[in-house]
């Protein structure tokens, strides 16, 4: 028996890693978590379809020349041994099979300190099947290194790293136009950068902190849990160790979308309304790595879309979650099966009891009702929504005297609502969509409207008026309602 040394033929095998299934946007996130175990505090990311080329610059603490022929080494050796607990690589790939997972051309140019010079590498696939080698082009020489474009760049920082994405082939579809095509990637890649880093994005005092901008506008965070709503409910923080590193499990209930900011309504509405997001969101070294699944302990639906539960867990436990080489895909380790269970069946209740407590399902979210239905353990009961702008105006017009009559009034209603009557009646008889909202009823309703706001001051006239014309009855209509008001105004 004798030893055979076979190194992979490099043209095939990089070929072969190119189907790693990188999207641009998990590409991207690789180059970007190199940059902040660097300690980079900021990102810059160029992409323009003119140019054909994306660059990415950081100002992190760059390389010397040794180290930056190693980063370019598939399987480089340079970190393995002393990874820091920061550190948000593992492979010791990202950089090559991200890179070229989507342009044929990596340039790297990197500079370790103010007084070093910037150096060069570059893996060419065309060259490498030219040369059918592992053939990487290298250059020490800094006025050609300069010449490369956007590395003049660095020269304004003490240290950090370029990387330039050339001869973009997996970048434009066939038969898209390269605008169309950059823009369609941007429109994914910005918001991957802005959840999976939000934490960095967001954070202040003595985290560190990482601003990423493309095109030079900054990238605003994603925050997934609404943090900043006072609604939002934070539960207990439960903590585990295993082989003495912590996993935390920190699990949230969104609030109801009536307590959402405009903004924060606009991100849900962009997450389907919640329900594609709902789930586990899990951080590695606070990078978040997979989110939106609750790994089969509980089937998505519509009332746990406001549960969404934090779990992090540091680096040293990959050996458990092992990720893969995009850093898309986790398993879940048996150790934590059981807690997170416990956890999530907990939460997906509280979640559900948002919506019971409102009564109303989200798909009709920009309406208030008059009736909230609620389910308790002796059944279901039907509640006046004391939010409801006709029923608070009344409320509070009436708050500086007592609100007590008109809670008891409340009270009585909800109490004897003719459910018997009303059942037997729909099942029985057809005119009783008669009580619906006609014109003929709508323009008597909205008479008694400006009747009740006649006595606001008259810069809160429109406002209520405006409040009032979204819930029901007149949300279902609101082209005839627009003209019933515009009729009324000007009469
Ligand atoms: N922007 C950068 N600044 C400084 N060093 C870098 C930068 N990018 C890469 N490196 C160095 O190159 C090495 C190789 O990077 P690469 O992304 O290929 O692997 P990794 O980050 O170690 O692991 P992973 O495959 O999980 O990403 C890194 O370990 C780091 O030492
Ligand atoms: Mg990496």
């Amino acid at each position: 028996m004798h030893d055979l040394i076979l190194p992979p033929y490099a043209p095939v095998f990089l070929d072969s890693l190119r189907a790693l299934g990188y999207s641009a946007e998990l590409a991207f996130a690789d180059i970007v978590d190199n940059s902040i175990t660097a300690h980079a505090d900021c990102v810059q990311i160029f992409l323009a379809p003119v140019d054909g080329r994306c660059a990415f610059i950081d100002n992190g603490r760059g390389m010397s020349p040794e180290e930056l022929t190693e980063a370019m080494r598939h399987g480089g050796n340079i970190m393995a041994q002393h990874r820091s607990d920061t550190d948000l690589g593992r492979f010791g790939l990202g950089l090559k099979t991200a890179s070229l997972s989507q342009c044929r051309r990596l340039v790297v140019v990197s500079k370790r300190n103010t007084d070093a010079h910037p150096v060069a590498r570059i893996w060419d696939l065309d060259e490498i099947e030219r040369a059918a080698n592992w053939v990487l082009l290298s250059s020490d020489d800094s006025g050609e290194v300069l010449k490369l474009p956007y590395a003049t760049m660095l020269m304004d920082q003490g240290s950090g790293t370029l990387v330039l994405w050339e001869k973009l082939d997996r970048f434009i579809n066939h038969g898209q136009t390269p605008e169309d095509a950059f823009q369609h990637r941007l429109d994914l890649i910005e918001p991957h950068l802005s959840l999976t880093y939000h934490r960095f994005l967001s954070a202040s005092g003595k985290d560190r902190s990482l601003k990423i901008l493309i095109n030079g506008r900054l990238i605003q965070p994603t925050d997934p849990f609404f943090t900043k709503n006072s609604a939002t409910q934070k539960l207990q923080v439960e903590e585990m160790r295993i082989d003495g590193h912590r996993i935390s499990i920190l699990p949230y209930i969104l609030p109801h979308t009536s307590k959402l900011t405009r903004e924060e309504r606009l991100q849900l509405q962009n997450e389907d309304g919640g329900r594609a997001k709902q789930g586990v969101y899990v951080y590695r070294n606070k990078r978040l790595m997979v989110h939106g699944t609750w790994f089969r302990l509980h089937a998505r639906d519509e009332l746990s879309k406001l549960a969404r539960v934090q779990v992090d867990f540091p680096s040293a436990l990959d050996h458990l979650w092992k990720p893969d080489v995009r850093k898309a895909n986790l398993e879940l380790p048996v150790a934590v099966r059981d807690s997170l269970g416990r956890i999530v069946n907990r939460i997906v209740g509280q979640s559900k009891q948002v919506f019971r407590h409102r009564g109303r399902k989200t798909n009709q979210e920009n309406f208030e009702y008059v009736w909230d239905r609620i389910e308790t353990r002796e059944g279901i009961r039907y509640n006046i929504n004391r939010d409801h702008p006709v029923i608070s105006a009344v409320i509070s017009s009436v708050a500086s005297t007592s609100a007590m009559p008109i809670e008891h009034l409340l009270r009585l209603i909800e109490q004897t609502i003719p459910i018997h009557a009303l059942y037997n009646d729909m099942a029985t008889r057809a005119d009783i969509a008669l009580q619906g909202t006609e014109e003929r009823q709508l323009r008597a309703k909205i008479d008694e409207l400006f009747d009740l706001i006649a006595a606001l001051p008259a810069e809160n006239k429109d406002l209520v008026l405006r409040s009032i014309i979204r819930a029901e009855p007149f949300s279902r209509h609101p082209d005839l309602v627009e003209r019933l008001i515009k009729e009324k105004i000007s009469k």
